[in-house]
């Protein structure tokens, strides 16, 4: 029987930001053993990586479609960790070389390129992952079950955001060149920043916890004369006939990567905000507001068993990640061993929700780009 599985990864250098995450969250696995990767386009960030990581030489590529090929039959995955512009060739390659997948958002830059995938890895009969993290949050997990159990009955408003305020020096100053700025370059993001970005997050999220998709939206996107959308303001439909808004800003001045979530309800309401992740707020009909803790009392769902440390401990972004994983890599040693995962091992984002957003900040541009009309999501 097959306990462990080794991984590649794609992107995620020294300096990268996320690629450092995914090996942090997967540290926290003892089931998961990096092996080899392209870890970055210039060759010597490269050498220096495989020395860091502990990773043979002669597993470390220059070239992610050779990675591919070299290692088809070898790993049991690879993580992309790359700018978006590389996530389609990389994704495919490996696809197309029976390796299962994890890939960052925004899945692809185009629809079609993310059509594609998801098809190769259903022929394929793959797993394809895409890393949405803020739903490895137990308390986002939580949420997502008491809802589903009617809590707060029917859902009647939505109300989201996303701020950050990581590109406000753009407004300001020359366009100067920092670690971030290939976000802000149609070449490397495509049609969007903010919303393929973090907007994209909020997206799925609000899937994931509620279960309602995005029906019609409308939206205004404003870049303050750079190329790319800078500060995004929406308003939805769901298929439920629920309105939402959603507001995703990276020129917010102050805000640390705040992600806030009030989901309103015929009978109740709950609140998340990722900068106090381990907490909930639930509010019921003609009672007082109550805040639940992850691993605390009053949490009777089975997501409530999910936390890895006592409550008041803080669970934070590394964990999100690790809980991606976690059922990632369940589900990989299942199929490994010729078991069927469970329903909890598939509990990831998986390449259909990465569709999703892909469409999700078409639609968003389509809408800002035509004064703010109404655009169909099918
Ligand atoms: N899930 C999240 O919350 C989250 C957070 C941050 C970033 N991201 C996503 O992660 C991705 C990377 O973002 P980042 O902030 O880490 O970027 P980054 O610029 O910090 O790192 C990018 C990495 O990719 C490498 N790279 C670039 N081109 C390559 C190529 N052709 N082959 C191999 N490696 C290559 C770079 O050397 C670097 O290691 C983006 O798609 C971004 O949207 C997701």
């Amino acid at each position: 029987m097959e306990k462990t599985v080794t991984y590649g990864m794609v992107g995620g250098d020294l300096k990268a930001l996320i690629g450092e995450c995914h090996r942090k969250g997967l540290g926290l696995d003892p089931r998961a053993q990096l092996v080899c990767g392209c870890f970055s386009a210039i060759p010597e960030l490269n050498d220096e990586c495989a020395e860091a990581y502990h990773v043979d030489k002669s597993r470390v590529y220059y070239d992610a479609e050779e990675m591919a090929k070299a290692e088809a039959g070898k790993i049991d995955f690879v993580s992309i960790c790359t700018p978006n512009f590389v996530h389609y060739s990389a994704a495919k390659a490996f696809l197309e070389n029976g390796i299962n997948v994890v890939c960052e958002k925004p899945l692809t830059l185009k629809v079609e390129e993310a059509e594609e995938l998801v098809r190769i890895a259903k022929e394929k009969n793959l797993l394809f992952a895409v890393d949405y993290c803020y739903s490895g949050y137990v308390m986002c997990k939580v949420m997502k079950q008491m809802i589903e159990r009617g809590d707060i009955g029917d859902i009647i408003a939505i109300n989201a955001d996303y701020l950050e305020g990581c590109f406000l020096p753009l407004l300001s100053e020359q366009d100067q060149v920092n670690a971030r700025i290939w976000r802000t370059d149609p070449k490397y993001s495509g049609i969007s920043n903010t919303c393929a970005d973090d907007g994209t997050h909020v997206e799925h999220l609000v899937n994931y916890v509620t279960g309602l998709k995005v029906k019609r939206l409308l939206a205004t996107a404003d870049t303050f004369g750079k190329k790319l959308d800078l500060n995004d303001n929406i308003i939805l439909e769901y298929d439920n006939g629920a309105h939402g808004a959603y507001w995703f800003s990276q020129v917010a001045c102050g805000s640390p990567n705040e992600i806030n979530l009030r989901i309103y309800g015929s009978k109740g309401s709950l609140e998340w905000h990722q900068t106090r992740p381990d907490e909930l707020r639930f509010a019921q009909a003609g009672k007082a507001a109550q805040t639940l803790y992850r691993n605390g009392d009053g949490i009777d769902v089975p997501a409530g068993q999910l936390g890895r440390m006592p409550m008041g401990h803080p669970e934070g972004f590394y964990v999100a990640i690790a809980n991606i994983y976690r059922n990632f890599i369940s589900a990989l040693l299942k199929i490994k061993n010729g078991e069927e995962p469970t329903a909890e091992d598939m509990d990831f984002p998986d390449g259909e929700t990465g569709l999703s957003g892909v469409k999700f900040f078409y639609a968003v541009v389509e809408s800002a780009n035509n004064n703010s009309k109404w655009v169909d999501l099918d």
